[in-house]
């Protein structure tokens, strides 16, 4: 069925991609540009939002904690892209649990440093340290990215921040005052 977008458009498109024509791609293309990248900011700071209803057993639901994370990363001089990377570090959570480091990385990927990425993609092998010894796993996973660029910021990440943010009654920053760091970092994807 069509959407209501789809009706008010005067573009009538393929239904099958093989069919394509250049001008179905440059309104394509002009759509994801207005549509999907120029709201980036706003999609992130929505589902961040949803985090409010995730405890997980937890002191305190996901938002505060990643609220609080990224409240200790701005009061430590951290840059606008560490500190969108620690808001969003668990951002991944809403879908799945163990794969959540790798899903927060790879929506931040096209947007932070390289290194950056990678921190939280692994983020919670390095939270292993404090817990996994309760689960049957090993506390040193970390250890296993010694050598990598990224191995000093995780350890940063998690240390400092991550693992220090799961008071209910830290006072944190609000969303909103984390929207003009979203806004810089989400605004332009260095890759596409
Ligand atoms: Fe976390």
């Amino acid at each position: 069925m069509a959407t209501a977008a789809q009706e008010e458009s005067e573009h009538k498109s393929f239904t099958r991609m093989q069919d394509g024509q250049p001008e179905d791609w440059m309104v394509i293309a002009a759509e994801h540009q207005a549509h999907y990248q120029e709201d980036a900011p706003k999609r992130i700071i929505e589902h961040l939002k949803s985090l409010d209803e995730l405890t997980l057993g937890f002191g305190c639901s996901q938002l505060q904690h990643s609220l609080m994370t990224a409240t200790l990363a701005r009061n430590a001089g951290a840059s606008d892209e560490e500190i969108v990377a620690a808001l969003c570090h668990d951002i991944g959570k809403t879908m799945s649990v163990p794969n959540h480091g790798a899903i927060a990385a790879e929506i931040l990927k096209p947007y932070v440093s390289e290194d950056i990425a990678e921190a939280i993609r692994y983020h919670q092998d390095f939270q292993g340290a404090y817990y996994y010894n309760y689960l049957g796993r090993s506390t040193t996973m970390r250890e296993d990215h010694k050598d990598k660029s990224w191995y000093e910021f995780a350890c940063k990440l998690v240390d400092e921040w991550d693992a220090e943010a799961f008071d209910p009654d830290f006072e944190v920053d609000s969303l909103e005052s984390f929207e003009p760091e979203i806004t810089r970092v989400f605004s332009q994807p260095k890759m596409m």
